[in-house]
């Protein structure tokens, strides 16, 4: 099928099944411009919450999925690729994270959504990158907290918030890998343009960036700014969504480093297709499952992390 036929098929898909199609902005732009609902982790979670669909199909990656999953057990969540996991998460295995917790008990744990199921169980709210600085702040400030899984987001919050949260050590490999050096020729290239940084990013690249927020504040910031230029160092799908709004402006993608590649890509993220989008609406497969026990444990910190951030 070529891409309109797939566009027309899944269409059809969607609305004889009661399906709501919904993607993170680190799509590849065909699956962002059919979703119902595009979203950063955040906004993903609070749509799951609100669907009356009989079945999410969530283009993002795995844990997007269970998180969907367990707000709405009783809906069948889908996803176009079983394969699109994440570093991030995939760097807190939950029985050694479940360890560290034990070996704390007077600590309040607060994880990152880029985290397993199991993860998510020993918690006691779950944050994105939209929310984590106001969480974080909402306890005392003497308040003694874990938070994992991401090192970069955690000192980030530790040094705005000038709390000494107990991180993890865990990271995003996409983040990490932006070229400090690159960024520094394109702010020499683009003098007036503004860096734009997810807090994902190491220390040392957001200490280059005019402004540091997730993905959704990051396209807000350049909606909203009256600069015209923007480096932007967080997974180029963003791109697409930032240009759409703002077609008068500018936006430069910081490249990765070791690589000639311009745009800094998450191969999970990616691995979503069209045809993998249709194939597993029109069969229904790659369903997600997650364990009733685990799944009720890990609802209570997302629904606290729902509620704490209406
Ligand atoms: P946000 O969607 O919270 O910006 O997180 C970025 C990310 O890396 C998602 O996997
Ligand atoms: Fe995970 Fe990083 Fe990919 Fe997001 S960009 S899904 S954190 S590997």
């Amino acid at each position: 099928m070529n891409k309109k036929e797939l566009v027309e098929a899944i269409n059809k898909l969607r609305k004889e099944k009661n399906a709501v199609i919904m993607a993170h902005y680190y799509q590849n732009s065909d699956i962002q411009d059919i979703a119902d609902v595009i979203g950063d982790s955040l906004a993903l979670a609070q749509k799951a919450a609100q669907t009356e669909a009989d079945i999410i199909v969530l283009c993002g990656v795995h844990f997007m999925g269970e998180t969907a999953k367990i707000i709405c057990p009783d809906k069948k969540v889908l996803v176009p690729d079983m394969e699109a996991g994440c570093s991030l998460a995939d760097s807190c295995a939950a029985e050694e994270f479940e360890k560290f917790v034990k070996e704390h008990p007077d600590y309040t744990v607060i994880s990152y959504v880029n985290t397993t199921a199991a993860v998510k169980a020993v918690t006691d709210v779950v944050v994105t990158s939209t929310n984590a600085k106001q969480i974080v702040e909402s306890f005392p400030k003497d308040e003694k907290i874990i938070f994992g899984p991401d090192r970069n987001l955690g000192n980030y919050i530790n040094n705005v918030t000038g709390r000494n949260m107990l991180l993890w050590n865990g990271a995003c490999h996409v983040h990490e890998q932006f070229s400090v050096e690159k960024l520094v020729e394109l702010k020499k290239q683009y003098p007036s343009a503004k860096v734009l940084a997810h807090p994902e990013c190491k220390n040392v690249l957001l200490q280059l960036a005019d402004v540091v927020g997730s993905t959704q504040a990051l396209l807000d910031y350049a909606t909203k700014s009256d600069e015209k230029q923007f480096l932007v160092a967080t997974e180029s799908g963003i791109l697409h969504e930032m240009q759409k709004q703002n077609p008068e402006k500018e936006f430069i993608p910081v490249p990765p480093a070791d690589s000639t590649c311009a745009c800094n890509e998450c191969n999970f993220m990616r691995l979503n297709t069209l045809e993998k989008l249709y194939i597993c609406l029109r069969d229904e497969i790659n369903e997600i499952v997650v364990d009733k026990e685990i799944s009720e444990k890990a609802l209570k910190p997302i629904v606290r992390m729902l509620e704490m951030s209406k």
